[in-house]
Formats: C-alpha cells, sequence, structure tokens
C-alpha cells in the first residue's frame, strides 16, 4: 500500500478543483460591467476574437460605449463573504 501516493492525489484533485471553481466565477462574473464604467481596452471596430485574445471582454449590446473592455478586477468580495457567514 502507498498511503502517501493517495495523499498526493487527494491534495492534486482538490488544487484542481480549486482552480477550476475560480476560473468559473471569474469569467461568469468579471464581465459583467455597467455599460457607463466600462474602460475601453481596445479600438472602435475591433472584433470580439481581438477583444478576448487580449483578455479582455466583449459586448456589443450597448450601441455608443465600449464594446471591448477591461473585465471588472474581482479580488475577494467582503459584502459576500459577510452574507455568506450571516446565513450560517
Ligand atoms: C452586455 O451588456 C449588457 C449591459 O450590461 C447586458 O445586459 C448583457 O447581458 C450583456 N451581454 C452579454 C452577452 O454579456
Amino acid at each position: 500500500m502507498a498511503p502517501m501516493q493517495n495523499k498526493v492525489i487527494c491534495v492534486l484533485v482538490l488544487v484542481s478543483m480549486l482552480a477550476l471553481g475560480t476560473l468559473a466565477q471569474t469569467q461568469t462574473e468579471e464581465c459583467e460591467v455597467a455599460p457607463e464604467e466600462r474602460e475601453n481596452c481596445g479600438f472602435p471596430g475591433i472584433t470580439a476574437t481581438e477583444c478576448t485574445s487580449r483578455d479582455c471582454c466583449f459586448n456589443d449590446s450597448v450601441r455608443g460605449f465600449p464594446w471591448c473592455f477591461h473585465p471588472k478586477a474581482i479580488e475577494v468580495p467582503p459584502e459576500g463573504t459577510t452574507f455568506l457567514y450571516h446565513g450560517i
């Protein structure tokens, strides 16, 4: 038996789950920026492909505002954490 190996695999699984969870979170949340708060990331007429390859968000549903913009930086949301602890 190799209990050490099991432990290593366990840690690896845990770490990859955490990494995936963080990725999924940032992807769903950080591109939701109010049009008036958007900071232009590209140039007028930039394509979605060019925009996302710069690690920026593309949303052309709001005319008159930048289509390609920097994602909102989501660090640790203090409000969300407090809410979570209140719930428990
Ligand atoms: C684009 O932005 C608008 C305004 O913030 C939002 O309502 C809409 O859901 C966004 N569309 C996409 C595809 O993210």
